[in-house]
Parts: C-alpha cells; sequence; structure tokens
C-alpha cells in the first residue's frame, strides 16, 4: 500500500491499529451523544472495529499528532464498486485545523488506489459543518437509500470517482499481467482500456466488432494473413471486423485500446490463457 502523504503540521495520517480502538469509539460518541443518539448499529462498529471494518476490506484512519489521537474516519466495504465513508470525527479541540479535510482526502485517495467508483456516506442535515467538508470534497446529494441501518440518516452523499479524469500512466503502473485489458472509461457503448501485452497474442477475428489499437509505450505489431502492420508509440490502427489478426510486441507495450462494450480479447477463439474476463476495471 502507498503511505499516506504526511501533513505539514507534524499531525500525520495512519491506518488502523488495535490500540487505537478506544480512540476510535470515544471521537465517535462524543459528536454521536451530542446531537443524536448512540444506535445498535454504532455499537456494533465500536464492539469490533477491526471485525466489522478492517477485516472485510476497509480501512479505518486516524490524525495523530505526537501521543494525541485527535480524529478518526472509516471506510466500510459496500458492494464490490464503493466505499462507505462512514464514523468520521474530529476531537471538539482540534478542529478549524484542516484535519476534516486530510482525513476525507486520505479516504479518497484510497478508494481510488482501492479502484472503486463510488464512495457514498450517509449523514444529518443537521451536521452543517460536516455537509460543507463533504461538498468540498466533490460529494453530491443523492436519494437516501430505504436500507439504512441509521435513524439519524437523512442525508446521503456519494463522490464519483469516474468522473474524474484518467492518467494513463497511473494506469498502466497498475496493470500487473500482459494480455488482459482493463477498462478505465467508457462512452456511447464502446470501453477504452489499458493493455500490457509481450509476446505473441493468439489468431483470432472479431465477428462484430472493429477494434482500435494506440500504442502509448514500446512498438507493436497487428499482424495480418497477408502483411504486418508495426506501431510505434504515437500510432494507431484500426483491426475491421471478421479480418484475422494477432498482436505481437517484443518487448512490454502499453497499449491504449477502444472497441464495443463487452468484446472479448481473442475474438473468436477461446484461449485457456490469454482469453481474459470482458469489462474488468481498473
Ligand atoms: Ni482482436
Amino acid at each position: 500500500m502507498t503511505p499516506v502523504p504526511a501533513p505539514t503540521d507534524g499531525a500525520t495520517i495512519v491506518r488502523w491499529r488495535d490500540d487505537y480502538a478506544p480512540h476510535f469509539e470515544a471521537l465517535n460518541r462524543e459528536w454521536i451523544e451530542r446531537h443524536f443518539a448512540v444506535e445498535p448499529a454504532d455499537e456494533a462498529v465500536f464492539r469490533d472495529p477491526y471485525g466489522s471494518i478492517v477485516a472485510p476490506g476497509g480501512e479505518i484512519f486516524f490524525l495523530v499528532a505526537g501521543n494525541d489521537v485527535l480524529g478518526t474516519c472509516a471506510l466500510m466495504v459496500h458492494g464490490e464498486r464503493t466505499f462507505k465513508l462512514a464514523k468520521m470525527a474530529v476531537s471538539p479541540g482540534a478542529r478549524g485545523r484542516g484535519y476534516g479535510d486530510r482525513l476525507i482526502e486520505a479516504a479518497i485517495a484510497h478508494a481510488r488506489e482501492a479502484g472503486r467508483d463510488t464512495v457514498l456516506l450517509l449523514t444529518n442535515s443537521v451536521l452543517a459543518p460536516a455537509l460543507a467538508l463533504y461538498r468540498k470534497h466533490g460529494f453530491r446529494e443523492v436519494p437516501v437509500a430505504a436500507e439504512s441501518p441509521y435513524a439519524r440518516a437523512d442525508v446521503q452523499m456519494e463522490l464519483d470517482l469516474r468522473r474524474d479524469s484518467v492518467s494513463l500512466a497511473d494506469a498502466f503502473r497498475r496493470v500487473h499481467e500482459h494480455w488482459r485489458p482493463k477498462v478505465v472509461a467508457a462512452l456511447n457503448g464502446q470501453e477504452v482500456k489499458v493493455v500490457k501485452l509481450r509476446g505473441e497474442f493468439v489468431w483470432h477475428h472479431h465477428e462484430r466488432e472493429d477494434e482500435l489499437f494506440l500504442v502509448v509505450r514500446g512498438r507493436m505489431r497487428v499482424e495480418y494473413r497477408d502483411r504486418v502492420v508495426s506501431l510505434a508509440p504515437g500510432e494507431l490502427c484500426v483491426v475491421p471486423r471478421g479480418v484475422e489478426h494477432r498482436t505481437a510486441a517484443d518487448e512490454e507495450t502499453e497499449v491504449l485500446i477502444v472497441e464495443p462494450a463487452a468484446t472479448r480479447n481473442t475474438g473468436n477463439v477461446e484461449h485457456p490463457t490469454l482469453t481474459a474476463p470482458t469489462g474488468a476495471r481498473l
């Protein structure tokens, strides 16, 4: 995991530690009891923060200055594509120092790094400073889902991480296998994918789909039965539907693909190792 960048005033953000469990509970009880009432769903989380949040794949962040734990927030797994931001608290004496911003930034960075599409949160309309903070970080109000376990939840907000720009450099850094295209964007029924190539692919054709290949780094060949097209960085070609082809690269090559959603990389061929799952996102 990438370390969370250190804030400049000596306070740092750290991930879950067992000995911080009492701080997690105390920081959250403070604001919940002041404005609302602690609910059974809160008690369940306080009894076992690690088991209910971190172990299933979430994370709990703490803002620490010296020996003081001054803030916390949690990211809980919520389906495959979403994290839920929850249990966010800054100690009353430490407010106004931007600690809430730092906690949210750490949480958003973590969600992005984990490849989640959205971060959602449930809150209450009386918590005006919290709502302003969430809005500042890009959260937008959406209808409240019916299944909320908290009576105090009357506002639901979402941050759509997919709306942001895509860094191809970042995307390729996160691709670790060859011949496994990953979707980074979608538009008009087409998908934009990144893939790393090395070696020779399998001969195949696509019944209905044209495929665009754009080389970002390295060199690739698009081989047809009667000719070979060589592509250098910045060069692209379109392989027409129905035409048999094979891609190849002598060195590891980074390629951007545009083709209709759910196009299978091996087309009409089912290959034991080269056929990749369709629709896999980064
Ligand atoms: Ni193909």
